[in-house]
């Protein structure tokens, strides 16, 4: 059975396909939204040998004439210079303004196809095949894309939407454990930003979500997708509160940028950012301490770090300031009232908020 999530956004709505062994499905799919016939799909090694030929098999079994480029593998790959070699491949394969773009794989793969699609030739459409948990649970969704510059995450980009999201729970099944982990962490993020009761359902679930229950896993991907969909619809260029979907986020790009790209993964580093957010929450009265301690259980539960690397204050302060949450030299956190509900606050003193959580 497959289930769909719409993102309504007038003119740039699309539907969430949640499924499991639906990745087949796809050429059927695409004729449904008379996607363009030429197609380039944007994938790495590692995906393409698992998934390439059921991507490339369904799209030409429904009369589409699909091509594969494997970018590497990796966040350290996630630059300007990897985004050179798609639109090389899409201009020397004389791709034109008549085709469309997949993105096969997880968040590194898709916010780079993303915006290779929002920029050739100022846009062509495109389709989001997420493949990691955390694709599935939040980069596929919402039309972020960007690459990394060496001095900070995701400075370039562009919002840009896709035509699709195509999710195949059964494809989780060849990732790693610290993979899934690290998707975990973002639908706690859920929970934390905006749902209690889904909060509650995770602590109740931890065990079925590390064993990769299908069931389990569709209503956690499910329920994501559908927290992210409604905040998106609200404030689909984070003037308000999108930014609410930073939590642990300004953090946690501080530790994969300190620590070398690619050394923490992204979920590994949101976990230990929102344990520094509630933290701050709870000095300044906003949340309790049995709420940092519900969080932190939840996540070592989880197997999720929550102890951040030993980089000096001066480090951290240095890296969240070039952060592109930062407006006019100030920073605004996310910071939990209770577990369900956030709310954006200016820090004054960067120094002193985080000296005492650190
Ligand atoms: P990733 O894309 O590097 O994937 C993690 C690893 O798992 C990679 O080695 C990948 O090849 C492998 N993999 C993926 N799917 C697999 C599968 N089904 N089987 C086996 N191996 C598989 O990392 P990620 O965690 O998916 O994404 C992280 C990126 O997403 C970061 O760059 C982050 O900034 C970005 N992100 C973007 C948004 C957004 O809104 N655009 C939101 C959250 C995160
Ligand atoms: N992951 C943050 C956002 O999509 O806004």
């Amino acid at each position: 059975m497959i289930e769909t999530i719409n993102v309504s956004l007038a003119d740039r709505s699309y539907p969430i396909l949640i499924g499991s062994d639906s990745l087949t499905t796809i050429g059927k799919e695409l004729i449904r939204l008379d996607f363009p016939q030429r197609i380039a799909i944007i994938s790495n090694f590692t995906l393409d040998n698992l998934y390439g030929d059921a991507a490339l098999d369904s799209l030409k079994g429904s009369g589409f004439l699909p091509q594969l480029f494997n970018i590497p593998d990796g966040e350290k790959h996630k630059s300007l210079e990897t985004l050179q070699l798609i639109y090389d491949f899409l201009i020397e394969n004389n791709f034109d303004r008549g085709c469309g773009l997949i993105a096969l794989g997880g968040g590194v793969v898709g916010d780079m196809a993303g915006f290779a699609a929002a920029t050739f030739l100022r846009g062509i459409p495109y389709i989001q095949i997420p493949t990691s948990l955390l694709a599935q649970v939040d980069s596929s969704v919402g039309g972020k894309t960007a690459v990394n510059h060496p001095l900070g995450k995701n400075l370039i980009g562009a919002f840009y939407q896709p035509e699709m999201v195509l999710i195949d729970i059964a494809v989780l099944d060849t990732l790693e454990s610290r993979e899934v982990s690290a998707g975990l962490a973002e639908v706690v993020k859920y929970g934390v930003i905006r749902d209690y009761d889904f909060f509650c359902w995770l602590e109740s679930n931890v065990q079925k979500l590390k064993e990769r229950d299908t069931e389990t896993l569709i209503y956690a991907v499910k329920r994501s997708c559908q927290i992210k969909a409604e905040i998106v619809e609200i404030d689909e260029r984070e003037g308000s509160i999108r930014a609410y979907l930073n939590y642990g986020h300004t953090f946690g790009h501080a530790i994969e940028k300190l620590s070398g790209y690619g050394q923490w993964k992204h979920g590994e580093a949101v976990s230990v950012g929102m344990v520094v957010a509630s933290k701050i929450s709870a000095q300044q009265g906003l949340c309790t301490a049995q709420h940092v301690e519900r969080l932190v259980h939840l996540l070592q539960a989880l197997d999720l770090p929550i102890n951040p690397p030993n980089f000096s204050l001066d480090e951290y302060i240095v890296s969240m300031l070039r952060d592109k949450k930062v407006k006019q030299g100030s920073l605004t956190l996310v910071l939990n009232r209770r577990i369900g509900d956030v709310t954006l606050q200016k820090v004054t003193d960067i120094e002193s908020t985080f000296s005492s959580v650190l």
